[in-house]
Order: structure tokens, then C-alpha cells, then sequence
């Protein structure tokens, strides 16, 4: 099985997962960029190339995501990335946020089918680089995955990742794990599963429901929150709390030496542990008020009394 890191915007940019790699990464094949948009006049923000320039991204096999509705534009980011080297890019079906899915994008494409066909058509007949999807399993019910599967099953993609909730649930109640068991034999292309995957059990349930169908699984938010979970799950250890406090002053140093001032860095490390903190019920009080402090010098002595 392939364990991959989901892309998650804000949080799992180029210095986050340098340190992952660095430090829980050994078997994680690949970690994918948080979205790059499409710009009128240029392919990539200053921000966006900062994000996939391989000297950010040392060793690290990487897949930059692209949030697109219009071909030529994702065109040209494709054939940009293809020039840093590039070999694989991903297309973001999934993002359910309001200011990208009311815009038809992410995860309000898939409510576009026509459209939705025409574009896949345009890009797969002019890319450089391979595509693979990552979708939901439509906008207001998972009966719309029918079709979906129908026009993604047109398409050579390099793989499909699926998050089985609709555009609707966000990231919210259960995923539609049954709905992913009926249709993962009816792709034509390698399917990665996405969603909830916290522990073990969860991966065998899975294996359960997928037999060898299942090529591989993204993990996000269970990774943010305990990062040696894929190292777990190929065998290896939990972390320990000194590893972890490494860990985190890398991150916490290397966030400091691009951003000015503390506050950016405070948000940063707080976002991290307001994921981290599951995994140290016997702290709660300590991890609260870590949550609410104000300072890093405050955010450095509850994450010692935290990881004592
Ligand atoms: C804060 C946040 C930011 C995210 N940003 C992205 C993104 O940029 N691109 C994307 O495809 N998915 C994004 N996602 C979705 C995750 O990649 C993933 O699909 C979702 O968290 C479900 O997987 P999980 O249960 O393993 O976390 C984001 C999710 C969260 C919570």
C-alpha cells in the first residue's frame, strides 16, 4: 500500500512538509502542494513558486494540485511546472469552501458535467505532465458519482483520489465508505482513498471493504495530528515526545526565518496543535491554554509542560 500526505492549504506548505519528510517522512511516497489558483497574466504567484521550488522541496517526491475551471489556464501552469521538472500534477475536484465551489471550482465543478467533460478533454489532449483527480463524490448526493465515474473513466489518469462525502458535508459526519467499496471496482484507473483515516483499525476496515483494489491511501488531518501515523501504519513507532518537540521547533524556526514578526508564527503553531492536541487527552488544560496564549516565549512553555 502507497501512504500518501493530503494537501491542506495553510498548513502543509513546502516548510511543514520538509520537516515531516525530515523527520516521520521515510515511508511517505508523496506529498501534494496545497492549491496553486490559475492568474490571468502569469502561470505562478512569487507565493506558488516559493511552494514547489525543488530546493524547497529536497527530496520529497511532489505533486503540485492546480484549482482550475478554464483549460488554457491550467494548461499553462501545467506546462510550467513541467519546466521546474515536474512530471506529475493533480486536479482539485474537492474543495467544498464557499469562495471556491460557488465560483464552479473544486468541488462546484463536479456540478458542471458537460463542462466539467469539455475540460478534462481539452487538458488531457494537451498536457505535458500526468494528471491525476482528486474529487468528492458529487455536489448534493453520492448518486451523481455514477456519471462522474463515467467521464473520469474516459481519461488515462496518473491516479483518482477519492474523498467520498459530497461538496455539501464538507468535512463533516461520516465518509460514504460503502459508496467508495461499490464503485472502486468500476474505475478504470488506480483509486486512492481520502478520508478519516486516524489509526490502524481504520486502514484494516478499509482493506476490508477494498480486497486488492485499493492502490492507495491520503491522509490529512490524522497526519497533522499525530505525524507518525503513516510511520505506524508501515510498521514503524509512535513518536516519542522528545521527537516531537524536535520536530516542532525545526518547524517553528524555519517559519521564523521567513516570516517578520512572531504573530504569523504563534498562528502557524497553534493551527498545528489545535490537530495535535488529540493526541494528549491527559493535557487538555495545558493544550487550552497553549490554544489561547499570546506569545511564543507563552507557546514554548505549555508545549514543554505538554510534552514532558
Ligand atoms: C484546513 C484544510 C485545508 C485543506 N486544503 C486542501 C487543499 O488545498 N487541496 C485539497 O485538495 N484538499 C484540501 N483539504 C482537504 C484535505 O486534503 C483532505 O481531503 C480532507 O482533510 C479529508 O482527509 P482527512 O480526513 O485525512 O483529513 C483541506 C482540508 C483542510 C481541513
Amino acid at each position: 500500500m502507497k501512504y500518501y500526505l493530503a494537501p491542506m492549504e495553510g498548513i502543509t506548505g513546502y516548510i511543514y512538509r520538509s520537516a515531516l519528510k525530515d523527520h516521520f517522512g521515510d515511508n511517505i511516497d508523496k506529498f501534494f502542494t496545497p492549491f496553486l489558483v490559475v492568474h490571468e497574466k502569469r502561470a505562478l504567484s512569487n507565493k506558488e513558486i516559493n511552494e514547489i521550488l525543488p530546493e524547497n522541496n529536497k527530496g520529497i517526491n511532489l505533486v503540485p494540485q492546480i484549482l482550475a475551471d478554464d483549460a488554457d489556464g491550467f494548461l499553462r501552469i501545467d506546462n510550467s511546472l513541467y519546466e521546474y521538472g515536474y512530471r506529475e500534477i493533480n486536479l482539485n475536484l474537492g474543495c467544498p469552501s464557499k469562495t471556491v465551489a460557488s465560483k464552479g471550482r473544486g468541488s462546484g465543478f463536479l456540478g458542471r458535467l458537460s463542462d466539467l467533460e469539455y475540460f478534462l478533454d481539452k487538458i488531457f489532449n494537451n498536457n505535458m505532465c500526468n494528471i491525476s483527480i482528486k474529487t468528492r463524490m458529487g455536489e448534493k448526493s453520492v448518486d451523481e458519482f455514477e456519471e462522474l465515474m463515467r467521464i473520469f473513466n474516459k481519461f488515462p489518469l496518473k491516479e483518482l483520489i477519492i474523498h467520498p462525502r459530497i461538496r455539501y458535508e464538507y468535512y463533516k459526519g461520516n465518509p460514504h465508505r460503502d459508496v467508495f467499496y461499490r464503485y472502486i471496482v468500476k474505475s478504470l484507473n488506480p483509486v486512492c482513498y481520502n478520508g478519516d483515516v486516524r489509526s490502524k483499525r481504520d486502514v484494516e476496515e478499509l482493506l476490508k471493504g477494498c480486497g486488492n483494489n485499493l492502490f492507495a491511501i491520503m491522509i490529512g488531518r490524522g497526519m497533522i495530528s499525530d505525524p507518525s501515523l503513516i510511520r505506524q501504519l508501515t510498521g514503524g513507532e509512535a513518536f516519542t515526545k522528545e521527537e516531537l518537540s524536535v520536530f516542532l521547533k525545526r518547524i517553528s524556526d524555519d517559519y521564523s526565518s521567513v516570516f517578520s514578526g512572531e504573530a504569523p508564527v504563534l498562528q502557524k503553531m497553534k493551527e498545528l496543535w489545535s490537530y495535535m492536541g488529540s493526541c494528549f487527552a491527559d493535557k487538555e488544560p495545558e493544550v487550552k491554554k497553549l490554544l489561547k496564549c499570546r506569545s511564543l516565549k507563552e507557546l514554548k512553555l505549555y508545549q514543554m509542560q505538554i510534552l514532558q
